[in-house]
This record gives structure tokens, sequence and C-alpha cells, in this order.
């Protein structure tokens, strides 16, 4: 028989086995074991389940094709990808020719922070100079921008300005490249996400085929 002594004054309670059953305690600790296993099985299913993506949430990863065959010289479409708003942008040759003479007003020109797949670091931060894709939040605090591109207009510096998108939560402006202006809020240009041409007409947006 199991024996507890009690010391109060150590505040210790010590065990004697003396007249234990040892049967009965080899038995005791196998059924405990099986319905510890059992317990473990029991709780452990939900728990892999849930660290199997759902289709769902699959989805919320998956690329997204964008169908730009309408998409006229000047015009902006959206798609959703992974929450995120991205943007597409038919530039025209006017927008082109002006993104070479804006270096000196914007932070990061030449896009050396990496926000774009290498195969985007180039002048026009695109694989096809007309189309400019990009995630549509602000770097700063993660708004979204408005698309500004009418050249000139006053409330965005007159002149100087070119096209590009104004961010009304802090007044972050970014030029038809995504680039950020010298100054601004927000740190760093526009992100670029990986994206390819399935054709002429279709980007898939999220999806690179490995060309980063
Ligand atoms: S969130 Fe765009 S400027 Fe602050």
């Amino acid at each position: 028989m199991l024996t507890l002594t009690v010391q109060p004054t150590r505040g210790v309670f010590l065990m004697s086995t003396d007249g234990v059953d040892l049967k009965k305690r080899r038995t005791l600790t196998a059924a405990t074991s099986v319905v510890g296993a059992v317990g473990v099985g029991f709780f452990a299913v939900p728990f892999l389940k849930a660290w199997n993506p759902s289709e769902k949430a699959k989805a919320a990863g998956a690329p997204v094709e964008a169908d730009i065959g309408k998409l006229e010289p000047g015009q902006m479409m959206r798609v959703k990808w992974r929450g995120k708003p991205v943007w597409i942008v038919h530039r025209t040759e006017r927008n082109l020719a002006d993104l070479s003479s804006m270096d000196s007003s914007l932070a990061d020109p030449a896009s050396d922070v990496p926000q774009q797949p290498e195969y985007c670091k180039n002048p026009t931060r695109s694989i096809k100079a007309p189309y400019l894709v990009a995630v549509g939040i602000c770097t700063h605090l993660g708004c979204s921008p408005t698309y500004r591109p009418d050249i000139g207009a006053a409330d965005m510096g007159g002149e100087a300005w070119k096209g590009g998108f104004f961010c009304p939560c802090h007044g972050s402006k970014f030029d038809l490249a995504g680039r950020v202006y010298s100054g601004m809020p927000a740190p760093t240009n526009l992100e670029i996400p990986p994206h390819q041409y399935l054709s002429d007409a279709v980007i898939l947006v999220g999806e690179d085929g490995g060309a980063a």
C-alpha cells in the first residue's frame, strides 16, 4: 500500500513504496498511456486539418490572370492578388519619354532598393515598356494611392507633374513607373510583383516561372 508521510515543518511529502501493489500500478500505468495516446490522436486530427491550407486559402495566394487586350493607352485596370490591389497601366509614348526626365525629382530613380524582380530593374520597371504592373499600396503606411495621369495638373505641381500616383493619406507622390518622389513620407518605390506574359494580351500576376 502507498503511504504518504507529511513533514509540515519542511512542507515535504515523502512517499514510501512499502506494500505497493506493483501489478495494479503497472495496469494503471498502461491504461493511462493508452488514454493519452487516444487523446493525442483525437486532438491531432483537427490540428492537422488546420495545418493543411484550404482550397480557399490556396486560391487566395494563387496567381491571377489579367486580360489587357482592351486596355487603351492612358488607362489603368486593377486586379486583386493575395488580397492586394495590383494596377496595370498602359503608358503612352509621351509617358515613356517623360520617365527618362524624372531622375532628379526621385528618391531612387534606378530602383536600387529591391522593390521589384530583377527583370524589372530598368528605367520603366517593367517587362514590356508600355505596361506598368505594380502593387497599389503606398510604401509609407499602406494606403492605396490614386491614379493621376493628368499631366500638368495644378494640384499636383503644375508643369512638373508628368502623371503618376498620389497617396492622399500623407501626400506621397509616385511617377508612372511607381518611383517615389524625393522628400516624401513613403520610403521606397512601389512594389512590382512577380509576373509574366502568357500572351500579348494576358499577364499572369504572381508567378514568373522562376525568371526572378
Ligand atoms: S500611407 Fe501613403 S503617404 Fe502615408
